[in-house]
């Protein structure tokens, strides 16, 4: 084997899963941010977790409100979650910037993109500093589900989105 650097390691191991974190601004509008690094933590008690580096406004807005919403994204919104990747909330409303239609979550004042394969709605229990990102750890209160969209993955790292199959 080659010796290699992480960010490398991180391609070798595409396709990633991709989520669409959303929380929520101070006006009450929805932020969207592209997110792979997640994962499942536990199922007794359900929790996920999430890592976004230290200076994105969707941290900012989950550490001040404690409230976030995990999605995957369906296939017919593939290049607007890569948009939502490459731009920040803080200068930009997100969903009508790249025409991302949004609907309401049962329970919760943050809205998703219409076209989400899994809602995860999450309480933040926690977060930690590691290195350059935060790693946020999540209590899940409810899942969401529709089988009819396709999820999307992240290809050679961060540069293509598009679905596994
Ligand atoms: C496919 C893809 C995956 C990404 N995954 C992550 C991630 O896991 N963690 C992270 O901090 N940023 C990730 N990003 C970059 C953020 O989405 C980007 O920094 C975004 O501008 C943050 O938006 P915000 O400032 O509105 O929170 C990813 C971008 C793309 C295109």
């Amino acid at each position: 084997m080659d010796k290699i650097t992480l960010v490398k390691s991180s391609q070798l191991t595409s396709p990633n899963p991709v989520t669409v974190v959303c929380t929520q601004k101070p006006d009450g509008s929805t932020n969207l941010a592209t997110v792979s690094w997640w994962t499942y933590l536990s199922f007794n008690p359900n929790m996920v977790a999430y890592a976004m580096s230290k200076r994105s406004y969707s941290g900012e807005m989950v550490r001040q409100n404690k409230k976030v919403i995990l999605t995957v994204p369906g296939a017919e919104i593939a290049p607007a979650v890569l948009g939502c990747g490459c731009t920040s909330g803080r200068d930009t409303d997100k969903a009508s910037k790249f025409n991302v239609e949004l609907t309401d979550v049962p329970g919760s004042d943050i809205k998703i993109p219409l076209h989400s394969r899994v809602a995860i709605v999450c309480h933040l229990k926690e977060y930690h500093e590691v290195g350059d990102h935060y790693l946020y750890i999540c209590d899940v209160e409810q899942v969401y589900g529709n089988e009819q969209e396709q999820a999307l993955f992240a290809w050679n790292g961060y540069s293509e989105i598009r679905p596994a199959k």
